[in-house]
């Protein structure tokens, strides 16, 4: 597999500056991605002649970048350049470049006399594993990789092409933002780019990695794809830098602090994943692209799988404590179901109580989101929320089927949550749910109470399967909340309790009405989904014409 083999190539045994150097030291940048389409063209004329050779020249000046030394200190600080990097994310030897030739057309500010081929970003399409993908490499040898209107337009002219064919557009980003000799040409190509990433929106996929500096207005390209990923201690995305900040606010904070790989993965929720290094990050990246279609007219990949679809796993039958005010690990649940436990998780470090990511089911991508009841007891918040709507909204786009394990308490009460918005956050996972016309499975492992029930486990939002295990606990609420509020001014509360808890914390009330289609043995969940997911395979639902709905944002 070329993840593991770019693993045990580049990065174990030791990764970071030492490494990055000898992989440098290894593979010269002039064999790396661009070769020359001329060469062992050759003509008798003089005239051509000296034409190829000037070709040639401005092909190797566009392969070195900003020049060695700038190649020198980019390696210095543990990165690869935007070369090195297309060269690891691609399949050996797909990558087709667009547009080195392209040079800036500013004259101001002694700029006429300095140009460098490519200005700043490696532009072109490549395959992953087989599969078409469209690449920017952002430069950060050439004028810190920011951004000219040249640039921008070799950005335009990849996702357009993307588009046309539908395919993904993966954005390697190092740039010191706009190119500021340019003035307003830079910030009319952040505009094309940030209305053409609109635009392809729900068309294709489309994935930032930040590795390196990303400032300014220049984050909202990042903010407007569908997945962002960092690398941590070399990565950072502010709108305004430390200086600012300490002049504006008065504040004192560090760029790592403001902007870094572990404030926007654990505090911002901007960033989605964070890696070690760019070899990390860039393994992870492939391994990524492989669950996901290459655009919203095809269906993901399938990938061949031993994992037998028959497989009973006796451990889920355990797995839910008795004691239901007990935590388990929904993560356990999950990697026990999907083929050979391999599960994506997406943003693993924020929002904890809810989990999001893709496994595959005999071979086919799903969707998983799982309530943790391991934090904060499963409660659905207002981070939880929101971080679990776009990733349905990105399913249902995208016709991945979605598989969601249901242990939920509810929302999560207090001023906390009301005045920053509960409601109208909650609103949009009920919204991104109830939107969703992808196959949509659910197991209810323990609790699905109130409003949470509604959203998460409902028939009532078109799911197609509703699955409880015997564990189950559908109600309004739980036990002692429902009692204090029903048998206020019964004398003997504990009898009431017992007989709610009789009554509700068990699946055959919510069975009895059709709500539930069926009670499983936990240890049959894969086989059940797997048949499932085939049945559902042509499923076609449309939700009413329409412009566009008013998701409440
Ligand atoms: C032109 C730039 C540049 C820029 C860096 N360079 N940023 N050239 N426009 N925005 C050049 C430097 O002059 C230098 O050229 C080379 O890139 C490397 O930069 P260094 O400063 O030497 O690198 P480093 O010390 O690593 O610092 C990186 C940096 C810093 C933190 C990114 O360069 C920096 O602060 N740049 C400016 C960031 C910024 O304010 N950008 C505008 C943001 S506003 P030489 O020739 O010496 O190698 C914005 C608005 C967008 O982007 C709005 C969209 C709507």
């Amino acid at each position: 597999m070329r993840t593991a083999q770019l693993l045990s190539r580049y990065a174990a045994p030791m990764l970071g500056r030492a490494r990055l150097n000898m992989f440098a030291a290894k593979a010269p940048i002039t064999r790396l991605s661009s070769v020359s389409l001329l060469r062992g063209y050759a003509t008798g004329n003089t005239k051509e002649q000296a034409i190829l050779e000037r070709i040639e020249e401005k092909r190797t000046a566009a392969t070195l970048g900003g020049g060695q030394k700038r190649i020198d200190a980019q390696h210095n600080k543990g990165k690869l350049t935007a070369r090195e990097r297309i060269d690891l994310l691609l399949d050996a030897g797909t990558f087709r470049e667009y547009d080195a030739f392209v040079e800036h057309q500013c004259y101001d500010f002694g700029m006429q006399n300095n140009k460098i081929t490519g200005d700043g970003v490696v532009t072109g399409y490549g395959k992953i594993n087989g599969r078409l993908v469209y690449v920017f490499s952002q430069d950060f040898t050439a004028f810190g990789g920011s951004l000219s209107k040249m640039h921008a337009s070799k950005i335009c002219k990849v996702m357009d092409k993307a588009m046309l064919v539908g395919a993904p557009v993966i954005g390697l980003n190092d740039s010191g933002g706009a190119r500021i000799q340019e003035g307003v040409d830079s910030l009319a190509g952040y505009a094309d780019i940030f209305q053409k990433n609109v635009e392809a929106s729900g068309v294709i996929p489309q994935i930032s990695m930040i590795m390196g500096p990303c400032a300014g207005g220049a984050v909202y390209s990042p903010a407007l794809t569908d997945f962002t990923f960092m690398v941590r201690d070399s990565s950072y995305l502010f709108v305004t830098g430390p200086d600012v900040v300490k002049a504006v606010t008065n504040e004192t904070v560090t760029q790592d602090e403001l902007g870094g790989a572990k404030t926007h993965t654990v505090k911002s929720g901007v960033a989605h994943n964070a890696f070690e290094n760019d070899m990390e990050a860039i393994a992870k990246l492939r391994e990524f692209v492989d669950f996901i279609p290459l655009s919203n007219r095809e269906s993901s990949p399938t990938r061949f799988t031993k994992d037998s679809k028959e497989r009973q796993d006796p451990v889920l039958d355990q797995i839910v404590p008795a004691d239901s005010t007990q935590a388990y690990d929904m993560k356990d649940v999950i990697s026990r179901v999907v083929d050979d436990g391999h599960f994506f998780e997406v943003m693993p470090d924020y929002a904890k109580n809810i989990v999001i990511g893709f496994g595959r089911m005999n071979g086919r991508t799903v969707s998983i989101v799982g309530n943790n009841p391991l934090v904060s007891s499963g409660v659905l918040d207002i981070n939880s929320s929101v971080k679990a709507a776009r990733f349905v909204r990105f399913c249902d786009a995208f016709n991945i089927p979605i598989v969601t394990f249901v242990d939920v308490p509810g929302f999560l009460p207090g001023t906390a949550q009301e005045y920053n918005g509960i409601i109208r956050h909650g609103a949009k996972l009920l919204y991104a749910y109830a939107e969703a016309t992808v196959p949509k499975i659910t197991v209810i492992t323990r609790k699905a109470y109130g409003g949470a029930y509604d959203v998460m486990s409902s028939k009532h939002l078109r799911g197609d399967l509703n699955y409880a295990w015997p564990t189950a606990e559908i109600a309004v609420m739980g036990a002692k909340g429902a009692v204090e509020i029903i048998f206020r001014n019964e004398s003997n509360r504990a009898d009431a309790e017992a007989e709610y808890v009789k009554k509700f914390a068990n699946p055959l009330p919510a069975a009895s009405r059709g709500y539930l289609d069926d009670i499983i043995v936990p240890s049959t969940t894969r086989r059940r989904i797997i048949e499932d997911l085939e049945m559902l395979e042509n499923k076609k639902l449309t939700n009413p014409a329409k412009k566009h709905g008013n998701i409440p944002l």
